[in-house]
C-alpha cells in the first residue's frame, strides 16, 4: 500500500492581496509551499508528494524545494499545474507512478496542517473508506442567499442547521481509482471544483469525515496570514 500527496500550488491567490503567487510566499521566512510540503512529508505514510506549480513556474518551484531540505525517506516531484483548481490537481494525478494505490490531495494554502490530521486521514482510506475529508464544525451560522450585485442587499433563500454543517479542509484522502474516476466522469463548469472529494460524491460513492484541526485552516486573505505567523511563533517558543 503506498500513498502519495498531490499539493496543488498554482493559484495566484488574488484574495490574499497582491504580489507572488500564494504559495511561494514566506510564513516564518519560509515559502508557504515549503510547509505544506514538510507538512506532507513528516507522515510516516507518505512517500511521495507531487507539487503542482504555476503553469510557467515548475523551474522556479523546483529550485525552491532543493533550497530547502525534507526527509530523506520522501521523493518530491515537480509538474506544471493548469487555469483551474481541478486541472491542476489531474495534472498532478496523472504524475503519479503506478505503484500508488492511495492520495492526499492538500492545498498549499494549508501550510500548518498538523502530522496527527494528516495520519487520520491517510487511515481512514486504509482500512477501506474510498475518501476522506477533515473537517470541523462551524463556529458562525450559514445563510444560503440569492447573489447580487457586490454591494448591494442579498435575500436569503435558508438556513441550514448549523449543527449538521461542517467546514472541510485538507488533505483529503482517496483510494486512486476512486478519485481518477471521478475526475474522468464529472463534468464541472466554469471555475472547476473547489472540493475533491465532492466531485467523488457526484459518482455516488459515500465519503466520510474525520475530525479536522483549527491549525489546518486555509492561508485566503491577509487576516489568515497573522494567524499563521502567530501559529509558527507558538510553535517555536
Ligand atoms: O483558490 P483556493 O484558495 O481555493 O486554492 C486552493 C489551492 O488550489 C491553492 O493551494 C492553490 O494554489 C491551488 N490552485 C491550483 N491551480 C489553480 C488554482 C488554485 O493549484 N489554477
Amino acid at each position: 500500500h503506498r500513498t502519495a500527496a498531490v499539493i496543488p500550488a498554482a493559484g495566484r491567490g488574488v484574495r490574499l492581496g497582491p504580489g507572488a503567487p500564494k504559495a511561494l510566499r514566506a510564513l516564518g521566512g519560509t515559502p508557504m509551499l515549503v510547509h505544506a510540503v514538510r507538512a506532507m512529508a513528516r507522515s510516516r505514510a507518505v512517500s511521495l508528494v507531487v507539487v503542482v506549480a504555476p503553469p510557467d513556474g515548475a523551474a522556479e518551484v523546483r529550485h525552491l524545494l532543493d533550497e530547502h531540505p525534507l526527509p530523506e525517506r520522501t521523493d518530491v516531484l515537480v509538474v506544471p499545474g493548469g487555469d483551474t483548481r481541478q486541472e491542476s490537481v489531474r495534472a498532478g494525478l496523472d504524475a503519479l507512478p503506478a505503484d500508488i494505490t492511495s492520495v492526499l490531495i492538500h492545498d498549499a494554502a494549508r501550510p500548518l496542517v498538523p502530522v496527527d490530521t494528516v495520519d487520520s486521514v491517510v487511515e481512514a482510506v486504509r482500512d477501506g473508506a474510498p475518501a476522506v475529508v477533515p473537517a470541523l464544525p462551524l463556529a458562525d451560522t450559514v445563510k444560503e442567499v440569492e447573489p447580487g450585485r457586490p454591494g448591494e442587499p442579498e435575500p436569503v433563500l435558508g438556513t441550514p442547521e448549523r449543527s449538521r454543517l461542517r467546514a472541510v479542509q485538507t488533505p483529503q484522502g482517496f483510494d486512486l481509482k476512486t478519485l481518477l474516476h471521478a475526475h474522468e466522469t464529472i463534468a464541472v463548469n466554469g471555475e472547476g471544483a473547489t472540493d475533491d472529494a465532492g466531485m467523488v460524491e457526484r459518482t455516488g460513492v459515500t465519503v466520510v469525515v474525520v475530525p479536522g484541526h483549527e491549525e489546518a485552516f486555509k492561508v485566503t486573505r491577509p487576516l489568515d496570514l497573522v494567524l499563521a505567523e502567530a501559529v509558527l511563533a507558538r510553535r517555536r517558543a
